[in-house]
């Protein structure tokens, strides 16, 4: 018995399967609607009382091993690229760069914290941060 074309994709039509025309269709409508609901959590506005800083360098004020450094630098630097390029303070070291191997870690208040992975405007105000090679005897 030789069949005709589309013939095949009818007999499941007919039977409540779904067609594969139909199951891409049904597809593409779900994936639309997530990448819709993403891009939705991404555009939200900034709460009106957020303050936006940068891009441009601004100032940060830095108490270091109890010491306090007033410098300049763009809100992106992370704290260890303060302590090590713009203030020389070379104890805590870049290895990884990820937040995984612990080898920038530096304290502060008493808390030991990758400073690869924190902004250095995030550590401004934040007590004292200690560096290791402070932390040697
Ligand atoms: S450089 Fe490895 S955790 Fe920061």
């Amino acid at each position: 018995m030789k069949r005709k074309k589309g013939e095949g994709s009818k007999n499941l039509e007919k039977k409540g399967a779904l067609s594969r025309r139909d199951f891409l269709r049904a597809g593409a409508t779900v994936s639309g609607g997530l990448l819709a609901g993403q891009a939705h959590a991404v555009a939200r506005p900034a709460a009106p009382d957020t303050q936006v800083v940068g891009p441009g360098e601004v100032s940060v004020s830095l108490r270091i091993n109890g010491k306090s450094n007033d410098i300049q630098l763009e809100p992106r630097v992370t704290l260890l690229d303060a302590l090590r390029n713009r203030l020389d303070i070379t104890g805590a070291k870049r290895v990884c760069d990820r937040g995984t191997c612990g080898a920038c870690t530096v304290m502060i208040d008493g808390n030991p914290v990758y400073s690869c992975s924190v902004l250095a405007i995030e550590a401004q105000g934040r007590g004292n941060t200690l560096t290791r090679s402070s932390t040697h005897l």
